[in-house]
């Protein structure tokens, strides 16, 4: 498993102080994990099922956090498949790190520290699919948002897929809640703690927090066909899309061509 530092030669400051206290703290805590909620664990797996990763392919995980994908990639990674996990603060390495001891996936996983807004440290055409759940609506300026997919595009072989999701303009931060309590249903064990003791958490330190960056317009809400033109105008052709997280997300495939 090879961590190998910052990828662009220094740490990033893209993020606001405050950010990277959220995550990291979320990250470290495993917090992060333990209060993501059941739509968004569903939009992840659409995630890992719409990669098509085979047998000796490399995966980008663009902005990967504490590499919730991980789990869901479990079975190609054990056929020869190799994940590397992008993101730019260490936090997330850790625990990307620590999580691919417990799974013990040291040989299939590597992690860099890079900026997405920045030229990213990969040679042309050197991955197989670039998975971005939910990382690039956090990059404040369109031109670096524009800058991510176009980077994408340039790592992916051609043929590569990439799979997107992120925010959509009508959040709806108690929306996410009912519709994660819905997929519970028949697992009333979980539904029970989740509703009372788990998601009043994450709706208070999480999405309510969430929804107000979107609707202050310091992180991006998409409308639908603006991410899927986002992702057409950085030359991929547009294979499916979704709408995911309760109604909160979208979800982009995109191919090289
Ligand atoms: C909402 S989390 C999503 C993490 C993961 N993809 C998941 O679905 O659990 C957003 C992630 O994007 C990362 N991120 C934000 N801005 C970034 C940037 N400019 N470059 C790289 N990663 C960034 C954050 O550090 C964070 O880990």
């Amino acid at each position: 498993m090879d961590f190998g530092g910052t990828g662009q030669g220094g740490e990033s400051n893209i993020l606001s102080s405050t950010y990277k206290k959220y995550w990291q703290i979320g990250f470290k805590t495993r917090l992060y994990d333990g209060l993501s909620p059941e739509a968004y664990l569903e939009s992840l797996r659409r995630v890992a099922d719409l990669l098509r990763l085979t047998e000796g392919e490399r995966v980008l995980d663009a902005g990967c956090g504490s590499g919730l994908l991980l789990p869901l990639l479990t079975d190609r990674l054990a056929r020869g498949g190799q994940y590397l996990g992008m993101d730019t603060l260490p936090a997330g390495h850790a625990a990307l790190k620590a999580r691919a001891n417990r799974m013990d996936l040291n040989r299939s996983v590597s992690g860099v520290q890079a900026d997405l807004s920045k030229p990213l440290p990969l040679r042309d055409a050197s991955v197989s699919c670039v998975a971005a759940h939910f990382s690039v609506y956090t990059l404040p300026e369109e031109n670096d948002r524009k800058h991510a997919f176009q980077e994408f595009e340039r790592v992916l072989k051609p043929g590569g897929l990439l799979v997107t999701a992120n925010p959509t303009l009508s959040y709806d931060a108690q929306q996410i809640i009912r519709a994660s309590l819905e997929s519970l249903k028949n697992k009333k064990r979980s539904w029970w703690m989740k509703k009372f003791l788990v998601y009043p958490l994450t709706l208070h330190l999480g999405l309510k927090h969430i929804e107000k960056q979107l609707k202050s317009g310091y992180w991006h809400g998409y409308q639908p066909e603006e991410l899927r033109d986002a992702v057409a105008q950085a030359g991929f052709a547009i294979e499916h899309t979704e709408t995911v997280y309760g109604g909160s997300g979208f979800l982009v495939v995109g191919r090289k061509r």
